[in-house]
């Protein structure tokens, strides 16, 4: 394939600062032309500021056992320990680890430049393979992918479309095979459907595909002998893959929502089984050998909201669904397939969606579940760690102009080893505990003008507080009960004054260091009009490039309510003044722009990929020390192809393997199938598809 930019059918319209129009229509239906749906008036926390900083460094070794099949040594408490103890592809370990040079990078590679090409560019010394892409088999007995003859039954044993959230789980000890997981987001029909005119000009089973292109896919995968390098393995060992639909998969409610009366439907009477699951978007993988998957833009498939109960619109339109006509900009139309997708009909329906999907991916057979306990809202990123009082710690964002964090604390503690009985135990953890959202404080609030001028201090800063929404049954929230404040979690945040976000997206705990990153997309609506002002978490008008917010909770404790926090990236390129790199030489990093979601390697440096680059380039993955004198040395590893979005990533912890999935390609306005704004990966027309890197020395990836 040639690496040569190809002109494109039609110049890409960017809107709102980044995004292609045909990205905005599909994956959230023109969000950004609706009003902000948080239309709250929270009040201001002021200038909390922490007394008590929290110990930085070392903490720790997490005593846990093992993690999952196939991974049954000693967690390591060294990182020393680890790099002998992790040849398994597994994340290592529960816990902070700690030790002494983790998260202080040494990040080898030369950084590659910004750039336009439709292929994927890694560093020099390092080699990428597709390892799977849309319409490949998954499923044992999956026909071959034929475009011109698509069929719902075909793509439901296919991968599905827009790959986001990637996860690799062992399923040996010596790391040769492991199963891959990933989520479909959603669907793009024109780079999909030959001759596409309108979604309502759809065929009904070509619907159908689009249904059943969403959900999750998970494929056995192996190692390619002696190298980074996977594939998918032989069509002979597949009995743990499968796929999970938007169509027919039947999914099971848990916790404090299942069986209320929020949640019954026709199809449903005792409400605890809901069919499809939608927009899965980022996710995480859990202690306890699990994947968690972000029920995302749920709100885009829904008709019929003008119609819905007069008492239900306040609450769907905070969840974005459009209350005052029948159809929105970009309905995709589902409910000519099924009429639970029509709110007129089925009010309730909606309430169905937006919540952390848990799959057990070990479990072919296992129904994948609706977690209650952890809100429901417009979900990025969950990802686990073990507190050292044992409870599991899961901490989650609400991707909207506007919209909160949360941290989710669970009731029981988890089970140390790799017995049946642990994993039965671990697996119920996610059914009870107490919600949180963040309230962030400030200790320059009186400098932050927008400019992104750094503030007298030093640091955009601040204290901050976990706000408790519910635990177990009980609310804590006025005039809302337990279930409500799950359901309706967006409208429990408001009431509380939670703090108004830029976006925030994916959400992860460094395993090494116990510290939180948050990644900050973007939101070019801060301080615009009668928008929320600039604060100093969310320091700049029109906010087009991002940041990224490090927490770290009071005295390391995961389960605390009171933590401090502070912007050790604040996006861009490095010559605009409003950027920071944690103090680094900026001459000497890469530009970076939109920052989405966030992954760590084996010694903890930080991952960055990227969705909506609005410096001119494709988007790409970043690397970046978080501890040292290399802290906020960001250095781009790669970027993806014309119009797509990088997704995942995730490195496996023998630092060997870097997985990354490439979101709709060539995602151009005036783009079809036939006349494609890029044609990778295959050079005919672009397909989304998971790609594997490696060192072609066969050392670890970045160092
Ligand atoms: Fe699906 Fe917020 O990205
Ligand atoms: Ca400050
Ligand atoms: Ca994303």
């Amino acid at each position: 394939m040639s690496d040569r930019p190809r002109p494109l059918p039609l110049l890409g319209t960017t809107r709102h600062g980044s995004r292609d129009a045909m990205t905005c229509l599909y994956r959230c239906a023109n969000a950004c032309d609706h009003p902000v749906p948080n239309t709250s008036d929270n009040p201001y926390f002021g200038d909390l500021v922490h007394a008590e900083v929290s110990r930085r460094g070392v903490v720790r070794a997490g005593a846990v056992g093992a993690m999952v099949l196939g991974f049954t040594g000693t967690l390591p408490d060294t990182p020393a320990a680890a790099s002998a103890a992790t040849n398994s592809p597994a994340r290592p370990p529960t816990t902070p680890t700690g030790g002494k040079g983790i998260g202080t990078g040494a990040l080898t590679f030369k950084p590659i430049p910004p750039n336009t090409l439709d292929t994927f560019v890694v560093p020099n010394g390092y080699d990428h393979a597709v390892l799977i892409r849309w319409g490949d088999p998954v499923v044992p007995g999956a026909p071959a992918f034929d475009l011109r003859r698509q069929t719902a039954a075909a793509q439901a044993r296919q991968f599905g479309y827009n790959n986001d959230f990637v996860g690799v789980l062992p399923l040996d000890k010596g790391g040769k095979r492991a199963l891959l997981v990933v989520n479909h987001e959603y669907t793009n029909e024109e780079l999909m459907f030959p001759g596409f005119t309108s979604h309502e000009a759809l065929t009904v089973e070509q619907v159908k595909v689009a249904m059943a292109a969403h959900g999750m896919s998970v494929v056995e995968i192996e190692r390619v002998a002696g190298t980074g390098q996977w594939r998918v393995a032989g069509s002979g060992r597949r009995p743990y893959n499968r796929r999970v639909d938007a169509l027919s998969s039947t999914l099971e409610l848990t916790g404090p929502v299942a069986g209320s009366s929020l949640v019954k439907t026709a199809a449903d009477p005792k409400g605890r089984r809901v069919v499809g699951t939608l927009n899965n978007c980022a996710g995480g993988v859990t202690p306890w050998g699990t994947v968690l998957s972000g029920e995302e833009n749920f709100d885009q498939y829904f008709v019929g909201g003008d119609a819905a109960p007069a008492a239900d619109k306040p609450r769907l339109a905070r969840y974005g669904i459009t209350t005052t006509a029948r159809y929105r900009s970009g309905s995709r139309r589902w409910e000519r397939v099924a009429d639970r997708f029509d709110l007129a009909k089925h009010p309730n329906e909606a309430n169905r969606h937006g919540w952390i999907v848990e799959i057990d991916p070990y479990d072919p057979d296992s129904r994948p579940r609706k977690h209650t306990a952890l809100g429901r809202f417009k979900h990025e990123g969950a990802n686990v760690i073990v507190a050292r009082s044992g409870h599991v710690v899961v901490y989650m964002g609400d991707d909207e102009r506007f919209d909160y964090l949360y941290k989710f604390v669970s009731d029981k503690k988890f089970m140390t080893g790799d017995s049946w009985v642990a994993r039965k135990h671990n697996l119920t953890l996610l059914e009870s505990g107490t919600l949180y959202v963040a309230q962030l404080g400030q200790t320059s609030a009186a400098e932050i003008d927008g400019s992104g001028t750094l503030p007298s201090d030093g640091a955009f800063n601040g204290g901050g507080r976990w706000i408790k929404l519910v635990s177990g049954n009980r609310s804590y929230v006025d005039g809302m009960s337990a279930a409500e404040v799950l359901t309706f979690t967006r409208l429990a945040g408001d009431q509380v004054g939670a703090t108004k976000m830029d976006r925030p997206e994916d959400v992860e705990p460094s395993l090494h260091t116990g510290k939180v990153y948050v990644a900050l997309t973007n939101n070019t609506n801060r301080g615009v009009g009668s928008n929320p002002k600039p604060d100093e978490a969310n320091p700049r008008t029109a906010n087009r490039h991002g940041q990224i917010l490090e927490l770290v909770e009071d005295r390391t404790d995961h389960t605390a309510e009171t933590f401090t926090w502070s912007l050790p990236i604040v996006c861009g390129d490095p010559a605009d003044p409003s950027t920071y790199f944690a103090g680094y030489d900026k001459t000497r990093v890469s530009p970076i722009s939109c920052p989405d979601n966030v992954a760590f390697d084996a010694t903890g440096n930080l991952w960055i990929s990227t969705d909506g680059n609005a410096l001119g380039s494709n988007d790409g993955l970043f690397a970046t020390a978080t501890e040292g004198p290399e802290r906020g040395h960001l250095k781009q590893f790669l970027t993806v192809p014309r119009g797509a979005e990088t997704c995942g990533p995730f490195v496996t912890g023998d630092n060997r393997s870097l997985f990354v999935a490439v979101q709709h390609p060539g995602e151009i306005t005036g783009a079809t199938v036939d006349n494609p704004a890029s044609t990778w990966p295959d050079g005919d027309y672009a397909k989304p598809g998971v790609v594997v890197t490696w060192r072609l020395d066969g050392g670890p990836v970045g160092s």
